[in-house]
């Protein structure tokens, strides 16, 4: 039997993608790369913003045909839409067997087995009738690559920001213990695992047997044969001098950080429920820089909140001059039902959002490309995931030549670059 999932939204889903896997393998399914085969799909959905709960509305609605075509296979519709949508979803798409909330992952096995064990066995008949013929397999869930793994240490968030939906959909924080995370990183690492993500929405709040996030980074970094150690998203609130010292003193930390600032101007920050004002983020970005002077920093920003103004804008494209992310995500503000923001008028016009954005990217794009051109002529570190391409400790993607089996750290002279990849060759001295 052959299980398909698609992910929507950010890698907190992607390793979701795992747990939701996980009951429907136990019961022989094997991941495959295409849904055309499969006997089962898994979709795990994202509604930070309209336009990701819309993309995968309009998926659900196009797997009716592959339902329809076999009746017997099962489509399963997870995650944060699904908690926002559930029972909407359900009746406005009838052909949808199970419909599984972000919030109830704990309980999923349980849930899955009781609306579909049945099934499964019924599925497991008729098939084991059939030989089954060789088909893609799927990359593992939960690993960017056979060599990158993420680890999920928290889930939820105890913020309230004016604009964000996860905390409605996601619950508040819940910490995985100490000893299980650091299990868990110690199994991948023994599975093959070369760099491991730590991941949680706000994921340096994780705070477990009294020991803090940077205590942690410091902890894992003794696991033998791990050798990187990134994590996302952290919150700037607790960017503080023990996480920079612990990322500074921990080797096998990259040398990279995502801040997301959102906004540059303090009196939108204040609105947004932020936290922090502009001027902390510069002095962060600063101390940073100064204990690690090649970290890559990594940013977000909404732009159109309702009532910003060109005042308001122009703050933003300030901190974006002065802390020069080398990769922004941008985007439109946009209303969720039930936030504290979507009970504000949603003021600023759409040819005005879109005139601020467009500002924006080039301003990013401009960083981005000479974060990327910084680099030319350099040898750099590279884990190899695919045979030819991997990434460098801060977050820059690499192509070359490779006639090697992936798995290993190479150095690559940097040549050039192309489409935000940089290009280069093996440099044999190192
Ligand atoms: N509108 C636009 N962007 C949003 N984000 C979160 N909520 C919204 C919203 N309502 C963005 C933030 C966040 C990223 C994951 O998505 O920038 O950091
Ligand atoms: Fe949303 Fe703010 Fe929590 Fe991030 S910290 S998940 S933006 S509420």
């Amino acid at each position: 039997m052959r299980l398909h999932v698609v992910t929507f939204g950010c890698q907190m889903s992607v390793a979701d993608g795992e747990e939701l896997a996980s009951p429907l393998k136990g019961r022989g399914f094997t991941a495959v790369a295409e849904p055309d085969t499969a006997d089962a799909i898994v979709l795990n959905t994202c509604t930070v913003r309209q336009h990701a709960e819309d993309k995968a509305l309009s998926l659900i609605g196009r797997l009716r045909e592959w339902k329809d075509a076999r009746p017997e296979r099962v489509l399963i519709v997870a995650g944060c839409a699904a908690e926002r949508l559930g029972p909407w979803i359900q009746k406005r798409f009838p052909y949808v067997d199970l419909v599984v909330g972000a919030k109830s992952i704990e309980d999923y096995p349980k849930i899955v087995e009781e609306a579909l064990g049945a099934r499964f066995d019924a599925m497991a008949e008729t098939r084991s009738a059939f030989s089954e013929e060789a088909a893609k397999p799927d990359k593992p869930t939960g690993w960017s690559s056979p060599f990158s793994a993420f680890v999920t240490i928290m889930r939820g968030c105890n913020y309230s920001c004016s604009y964000c939906i996860v905390p409605a959909v996601r619950g508040r924080e819940l910490y995985r213990p100490y000893e299980t995370v650091m299990a868990e990183a110690r199994t991948k690492v023994a599975l093959g695992a070369k760099e491991i993500t730590l991941l949680g929405q706000t994921v340096n709040s994780w705070n477990e047997s009294g020991i803090r996030f940077p205590e942690l980074l410091r902890r894992m970094g003794t696991i033998e044969g791990l050798e990187r150690i990134r994590f996302e998203s952290p919150h700037p609130y607790y960017v503080n001098d023990d996480l920079i010292e612990a990322m500074t003193t921990t080797k096998s930390v990259c040398e990279q950080l995502h801040l997301p600032i959102q906004s540059g101007s303090d009196r939108l920050l204040k609105i947004m429920r932020r936290n922090y004002d502009s001027a902390s983020i510069i002095d962060k970005t600063a101390r940073l820089r100064r204990a690690i002077p090649f970290v890559e920093v990594a940013t977000d920003i909404i732009v159109g909140f309702p009532s910003e103004t060109d005042e308001d804008f122009e703050r933003t494209l300030d901190l974006v001059r002065l802390m020069k992310p080398s990769w922004s995500y941008t985007f439109k503000y946009s209303p969720r039902e039930g936030t504290e923001s979507a009970g504000m008028e949603d003021n600023v016009p759409a040819g005005v959002k879109e005139a601020r954005l467009s500002r924006l990217n080039e301003l990013c794009d401009k960083l981005t490309e000479d974060a990327l051109s910084a680099r030319v002529g350099q040898v750099v570190s590279v884990l190899d995931e695919e045979g030819g391409f991997g990434r460098t400790r801060d977050g820059f993607k690499v192509s070359w030549p490779e006639s090697e089996p992936a798995g290993k750290l190479v150095k690559v002279r940097i040549t050039g670059t192309s489409k935000r990849v940089l290009r280069g060759e093996r440099d044999e001295r190192a």
